[in-house]
């Protein structure tokens, strides 16, 4: 059975062809995705039953579990479900009356990231950031921190003084200490959960002498142990947020050998909690594709109580489930992508549900307009795997939301009991 989901690349194990890059983002071409997601929402609406009306929430309060929203439904478990925002998509009043409805946590899907927040050394620019925090706080939704630490999306100012050697090693680190507490302290007080470090390590398919190891700018420039130092930092800043490593591909444990991703995350983890570096939380982005085999829920609840027995809460930060697109939208084609969709959506929350310290599922975007996979290049060219998301282009619910629905209706314990809060680590 295939194992492996990447945001960059989706690959079987015995793919090895890598497309993710770091610094720069790959080029994106026009979706075809946008030209299938007319007739794709033919096919949903045709399975999916009745869609509630897209533009605001309902006119009378319905209590059946069909009519109820993901997060008031996630909340008996105290769990919340959370969505990615683009601040700019929140004109559209489809998109904003869902974001504020639907979901009782966000996640800044750019707009906290460096090239956003400090494009001129120096000089901070929150206002992206804060049109975002102002919605989550209008809304009483708890706030996911993303990103401190990663190797993607950072200013020119900084790759390019690096790579011309105007930037040395020593005054590297303290730029990056700079930006990790600048940023904690901007938002102190207002973030529930920081991803701290993301996506430091490779996959099996970029692995250097077939070992998972560190990989990226903040590695190859400062060595690993920027990894303790962040989360150090990100501490000092702020001693109440829950601070979080995350990354894609960690969704299972393999066979613990040298390529296994998981079993060296978790490793690491474990690491860093005995020598007592403030970690709290651990962040399977979960980007899934319906190309390959995916897990079952008990896989999920396997991985996320391993994690959980190091004393880390858990978080399924990034869910999406792309698929390959068909070479033409028929029903006939779309339905069992829609099916094998919701499958993953369900297997995913099912498995947190069934991890007490699993205290979030957010989804990387919630409609098939708004998903990254639109014009990322998996392999088969930019846009080929696409309609990632739990509504689709009309902002109906898909097979995939009515499955959420049905898993946090339908779950109760003793299986299935409330979430155990987690407490930051001094
Ligand atoms: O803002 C510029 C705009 O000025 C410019 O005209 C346009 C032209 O291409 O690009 C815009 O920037 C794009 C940015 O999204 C904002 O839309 C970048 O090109 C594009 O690369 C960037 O993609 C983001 C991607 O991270 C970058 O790696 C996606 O939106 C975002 O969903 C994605 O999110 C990541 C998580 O942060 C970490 N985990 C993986 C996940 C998916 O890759």
């Amino acid at each position: 059975m295939s194992r492996t989901s990447t945001p960059g690349a989706s690959r079987t194990t015995r793919t090895t062809t890598s497309t993710r890059t770091t610094t720069h983002p790959r080029r994106r071409g026009r979706a075809l995705a946008a030209t299938l997601a007319g007739l794709a929402l033919t096919a949903v609406t045709a399975t999916a039953g009745p869609a509630r009306p897209a533009s605001a929430a309902p006119v009378h309060e319905d209590r059946t579990p069909q009519g109820r929203t993901l997060g008031d439904l996630a909340a008996r478990h105290d769990l919340a479900i959370g969505t990615a925002v683009d601040p700019a998509a929140l004109i559209d009043p489809r998109y904003r009356s869902i974001a504020s409805t639907e979901f009782t946590s966000v996640t800044a899907e750019n707009a906290m990231k460096w090239e956003v927040t400090e494009p001129v050394r120096g000089t901070y620019d929150w206002s992206a950031a804060e049109r975002f925090m102002a919605f989550a706080e209008r809304n009483d939704q708890k706030v996911r921190g993303h990103v401190l630490v990663w190797n993607n999306q950072l200013p020119a100012w900084l790759t390019e003084g690096v790579a011309s050697g105007a930037i040395d090693r020593a005054e590297l680190r303290g730029i990056l200490k700079k930006h990790v507490q600048d940023t904690v302290r901007h938002f102190k007080g207002r973030v529930w959960q920081w991803d701290v470090v993301n996506e430091a390590v490779t996959d099996s398919y970029d692995a250097v002498d077939g070992r998972i190891g560190y990989k990226g700018f903040w590695a190859e420039q400062l060595g690993p142990g920027y990894v303790a130092d962040a989360f150090r930092w990100a501490r000092e800043a702020d001693p109440k947020a829950l601070l979080f490593y995350n990354d894609y591909n960690i969704d299972a444990f393999g066979d613990g050998g040298p390529l296994d991703k998981t079993a060296f995350v978790y490793r690491m983890v474990k690491r860093l909690r005995e020598n007592g570096v403030p970690i709290d939380g651990v962040g399977s982005q979960a980007h899934l594709s319906t190309r390959y085999g995916n897990y079952s829920a008990f896989q999920i609840a396997d991985t996320l109580e391993r994690f959980a027995g190091l004393g880390v809460a858990t978080a399924l930060t990034e869910v999406d489930v792309r698929n390959l697109l068909p070479a033409e939208a028929t029903s006939d084609a779309l339905n069992p992508l829609l099916q094998a969709q919701a499958f993953d959506y369900s297997a995913l929350l099912t498995g947190c549900l069934a991890s007490r310290h699993c205290i979030s599922y957010t989804v990387w975007g919630f409609d098939d307009n708004h998903s990254w996979t639109n014009t990322w290049d998996f392999g088969s060219g930019p846009g080929r795997e696409a309609l990632a998301a739990i509504y689709d282009t009309g902002y109906q619910p898909k097979p995939a939301y009515r499955a959420l629905q049905a898993d946090l209706a339908y779950s109760a314990p003793p299986l299935v009991q409330r979430r155990i809060p987690q407490r930051p680590t001094p």
